[in-house]
């Protein structure tokens, strides 16, 4: 089959502030699909009770599938919890999975959490200017500690990477971060599946 390929160069603002982009419209995660996501299932239903709400947008621009582009963009995470868990996204690995990540952090306070098959987790702090980068291989989750500013970060990835979103919301992570004694905190998931 033959590929699309770009060939004219883009000119896309993301806004510093919100991280929107003007002319484009991001995917909303609502709290209701993050169902059995979060360890706190009581809480979140209670939350659901009284009203949905967006924990996260995304851009995907729609970028050609093919191993030679880049797709990129803002994910905007909005600030709250569910019991002591902090809002995340719900995180994935790479459809071909030995492809890497490079997130940018715009605005806010938070966590990148990556973790491969193997189990080996690495954690690492998200404020503005810091760059962080996904090695091949990794399920990657925005994780906002701050309790009223949206954690905004840039992304960019091979085009042809996919989402595997399925290993992660049958599995969990084998680490989630959480809140004691008002600190962020990692600790073992009690939730998470080996098989
Ligand atoms: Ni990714």
């Amino acid at each position: 089959m033959d590929q699309i390929k770009n060939k004219q160069s883009k000119n896309i603002k993301f806004n510093l502030k919100d991280g929107q982009s003007p002319d484009r419209e991001p995917i909303k995660r609502m709290l209701s699909q993050m169902e059995g996501m979060y360890l706190d299932n009581v809480t979140l239903n209670k939350m659901l009770s009284l009203g949905d709400r967006v924990v996260y947008e995304f851009y995907d621009l729609g970028m050609p599938e093919n191993s030679e582009e880049l797709a990129y963009g803002t994910t905007i995470l909005y600030p709250g919890k569910v019991g002591d868990e902090y809002f995340m996204t719900k995180g994935h690995f790479h459809a071909k999975i030995n492809t890497a990540e490079i997130y940018y952090c715009i605005k806010g306070k938070g966590y990148l959490l990556m973790e491969n098959i193997e189990g080996d987790t690495e954690l690492q702090e998200m404020t503005p200017g810091v760059s962080v980068y996904v090695p091949p291989a990794f399920a990657h989750r925005s994780i906002n500690i701050s309790k009223d500013e949206p954690l905004i970060s840039f992304f960019a990835f091979r085009a042809d990477a996919g989402h595997d979103y399925k290993t992660i919301e049958s599995k969990g992570f084998r680490k989630l971060v959480i809140e004691q004694n008002g600190h962020p905190t990692i600790i073992n998931n009690p939730k998470w599946k080996s098989t």
